[in-house]
């Protein structure tokens, strides 16, 4: 059997392993094209496919898993992550500790939840901006899956303030009272129109945005761009558009600005060594990737 999707070719048999992607949209994911490739590269006769489905249908998605055969893993996107967490039977430490899961792992028809997103943010703050979270505030937008995996592994990397900002205030408290209490690391969580946002993004040399506001092409950016301070380093967990309101209003403002590329890709690689025991090829993971948004 043979298709292409994107720029890669598929090459697999009726008894090939399939991965799958949950999230609710999933239309811009470049996971499948990411994934696939690094299907072929190691040879592993599987595919990995788009699984669109609402909140309310996650748990049938879930049991499905459970009784299929040729299940290899999955991923959780947008906005499952949190809802995953409590659906698999087992969790890694880091998924346990984070409270959501971006990785599912066959265990003999059982599932194991991971979370490979903290590693995969803080490899690529270190390898593509040479940013070490250590003794830095940070200011963080969004408090949903992706969220609480950035604020967990900031926090454990040793960061020194978080200040969580969130459309839904009670979401952006609970999220930095959970940091607080299992990291002892200073956060807080405001709502957008906090009037404290301005001082904590001006102090701050690291904001993240992990919302999906940028996602659509003439979205805003997050927050008010006149408050970033030059020379601050703002990450954007977008990955498409590559360049999101965000990131060009920080530029324009002096910031060093990274969109969301290079975590997609880490922690897609540390996802797929999950399932598969093997180390993929990040080389033709990222080609993948950049054929598609180039
Ligand atoms: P994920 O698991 O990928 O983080 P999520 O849990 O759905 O996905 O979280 C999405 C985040 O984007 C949330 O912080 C959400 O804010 P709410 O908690 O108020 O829902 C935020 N978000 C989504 N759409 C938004 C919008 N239009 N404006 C502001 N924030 C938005």
């Amino acid at each position: 059997m043979c298709l292409r999707r994107d720029s890669i070719s598929l090459r697999f048999t009726a008894a090939a392993k399939v991965f799958i992607l949950f999230g609710d949209p999933v239309a811009h994911s470049l996971s499948p094209v990411m994934q696939n490739a690094a299907l072929q590269a190691a040879g592993i006769d599987g595919l990995y496919i788009p699984w669109r489905v609402q909140s309310a249908g996650l748990p049938a998605a879930f049991e499905s898993l459970r009784g299929m055969e040729n299940f290899g893993g999955a991923n959780v996107t947008i906005p499952h992550k949190e809802q995953a967490f409590a659906l698999v039977d087992t969790l890694t430490k880091e998924a346990a500790a984070v409270g959501a899961v971006n990785t599912i792992v066959a265990r003999g028809g059982r599932l194991l939840g991971a979370n490979t997103d903290g590693q995969g943010f803080l490899r690529s703050l270190q390898e593509e901006a040479d940013f070490l979270p250590c003794g830095k505030r940070v200011v963080i937008f969004g408090a949903g899956g992706a969220a609480r995996a950035v604020s967990f592994s900031l926090a454990e990397a040793g960061a020194v303030e978080l200040t969580i900002v969130n459309r839904t205030v009670e979401r952006a408290q609970s999220l930095a009272e959970f940091v607080d209490r299992e990291t002892g690391v200073s956060a807080i969580g405001l709502g957008p129109d906090d009037p404290h946002i301005p001082a904590r993004v001006r102090d701050c040399t690291l904001v993240v945005n992990t919302t999906s506001v940028g996602l659509g092409p003439s979205d805003p950016p997050p927050i008010d761009p006149a408050l970033l301070r030059p020379g601050a380093l703002v990450y954007d967990l977008i990955y498409r558009p590559r360049e999101t309101a965000l990131l060009r209003e920080a530029e324009k403002r002096g910031c060093r600005a990274l969109g969301g590329l290079g975590m997609l890709l880490y922690q897609g690689a540390l996802a797929f060594a999950l399932w598969t025991g093997q180390t993929p090829s990040e080389e033709a993971m990222r080609q993948a990737v950049v054929d598609v948004i180039a």
